[in-house]
């Protein structure tokens, strides 16, 4: 019995050293101290021991259980400590190494471009608001004086969604819808997107930006839009800027002017970046049509105002010095980042 429970203990001992994993300790746990293990099963022979013998084999077995025990829980521990250790080291950090970076963005030109122009106009009283970028033909062209058939329609190359809807062509759409609302004195900038079925080159795009302006009061004159847009011409340019108003032709103005500043790079003498005129054009503009008035319920007897449209690009590409619309859509960082 004794040379039994000698060769169950070895046995056992043996096990227990080549386990590598928690798992295995367990089953020779099972095999010699469970229900159904060597251990038990020699207790259960205890019957066919003299009786005299039995506490001396009793104790015999309880030490081997004691000694298989004690050595599982040693090399239990013993696992788990490397476990532990392993783990720690495969998830240290080295505070040592540099960050990684967290690439933030860069506003794009055209929104600094935009927000100096909106910052500019806020200043004068404006209020900015926005109109719809999928538009009625009606607000884009008839309630602007441009009605079917009429040759200035044909100037606008559009995306036609059905007979009666577009994608608006210029931000003009936005002031009818603001007349129609009835409320006066109307004193707003519009800013958004329009679209033109246009190739794309360095000056052009088939996505571009507008910001319209519409001012409409009792006793407004073309005095006040020559004053209005000096201010802003100065803000923008520089106070040495000056300006120049061109008679012009816009279906939805009379009179209709378009706006050139003088060259902030030479102060008009004429450079490569004026391309030698001294003045570079910036905005169309003119007098409420009074027919426009009409049409969108306000009575041109009482009310008369004025209206300009910028482009956005054309503002980003002067202040930033930028040749080519192209880079402005290309959304590389590089670029971005420069302004
Ligand atoms: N909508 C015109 C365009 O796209 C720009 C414009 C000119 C707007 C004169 C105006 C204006 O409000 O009065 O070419």
């Amino acid at each position: 019995m004794k040379e039994r429970l000698e060769s169950i203990k070895n046995e056992a001992l043996r096990q227990i050293q080549e386990s590598d994993v928690p798992e295995k300790l367990n089953d020779v746990r099972v095999k010699y101290l469970g229900k159904k293990g060597e251990l038990t099963t020699v207790l259960k022979g205890m019957k066919d021991v003299a009786a005299e013998e039995r506490p001396r084999v009793g104790q015999l077995v309880n030490e081997t259980r004691a000694a298989i025990e004690e050595m599982l829980e040693e090399t239990k521990a013993k696992m788990e400590a490397a476990i532990r250790a392993e783990k720690l080291k495969n998830e240290v950090i080295d505070v040592t190494l540099p960050s990684k970076k967290n690439m933030v963005g860069h506003r794009h030109p055209n929104t600094i471009a935009l927000e100096e122009v909106e910052r500019i106009f806020v200043g004068m009283g404006y209020e900015v608001v926005e109109g719809p970028e999928i538009e009625y033909d009606l607000y884009n062209f008839e309630k602007l004086n441009i009605p079917a058939d009429h040759p200035a329609k044909d100037e606008q190359d559009t995306f036609y969604i059905n007979k009666d809807i577009v994608l608006r062509t210029q931000t003009s759409p936005v002031q009818a819808r603001i007349m129609e609302q009835g409320k006066l004195p109307i004193c707003i900038l519009s800013p958004g997107r329009v679209f033109r079925s246009d190739e794309v080159d360095a000056t052009h795009s088939p996505s571009f930006h507008q910001i319209e302006g519409l001012v409409i009061d009792k006793k407004i004159s073309f005095a006040d839009l020559k004053g209005t847009l000096e201010v802003f011409a100065k803000e923008l340019f520089g106070e040495d800027t000056k300006t120049k108003f061109r008679p012009h032709h816009f279906p939805f103005t009379e009179p209709s002017a378009e706006v050139d500043v003088s060259c902030f790079k030479c102060g008009g003498k004429g450079c490569r970046f004026c391309k030698g005129e001294g003045w570079i054009e910036i905005l169309g503009c003119g007098m409420v049509h009074p027919h426009v008035l009409e049409m969108c319920g306000i009575d041109p007897e009482e009310y008369t105002g004025f209206a300009f449209g910028v482009g956005l690009e054309r503002i980003a590409l002067l202040k930033y010095e930028i040749d080519d619309m192209r880079l402005l859509y290309e959304n590389d960082i590089r670029f971005l980042k420069q302004f």
